[in-house]
């Protein structure tokens, strides 16, 4: 099925909901793995909003991709309380491990790393989630061991 296609049913499904944009943005994201950009003209027509307000919001909410992610997604949380505890250091780490900058994916597609705002782990900063599965007191040490075992 087209793209468009599968993109007007998701629409369908949330016709006549209030605040649909964010629902509808995640259906998306599910369906595809990712927002693509064809799907932004026809959100945007549908909802009867600006293109560039739908793409606003989706770089506002840190949870869509506009492109395909790799096999795995590392997702390192930047809020405040895991910041405190060292998470700056260890994202450096990270990027400068998988040669990649935030929202890039490793180029043997294997790995797409994104920044995520707070995952609730607080006091076990800092934390990630791996391809859905909440880590906490991730260090250096401990980010090289994920990575490596994602590889
Ligand atoms: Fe990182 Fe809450 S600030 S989990």
């Amino acid at each position: 099925v087209q793209t468009t296609e599968r993109v007007a049913e998701i629409l369908n499904r949330h016709r006549g909901m209030e605040g649909a944009l964010l629902p509808i943005l995640h259906a998306i994201q599910e369906e595809f793995g990712h927002v693509p950009q064809e799907a932004l003209p026809i959100i945007a027509q549908d909802l009867n909003l600006s293109r560039a307000e739908v793409h606003g919001v989706m770089s506002f909410y840190h949870d869509f991709r506009e492109k395909p992610a790799g096999a795995h997604v590392l997702k390192l949380c930047r809020a405040e309380s895991c910041q405190s505890v060292g998470a700056d250091r260890v994202a450096d780490h990270a990027r400068k491990e998988l040669g990649i900058e935030w929202h890039e994916t490793t180029k043997d597609g294997k790995i797409t790393l994104e920044p995520v705002f707070c995952l609730g782990l607080c006091a076990c900063g800092p934390a990630a989630i791996v391809d859905g599965k909440l880590v906490g007191r991730v260090d250096e040490a401990k980010l090289t061991k994920i990575i490596g075992g994602l590889k």
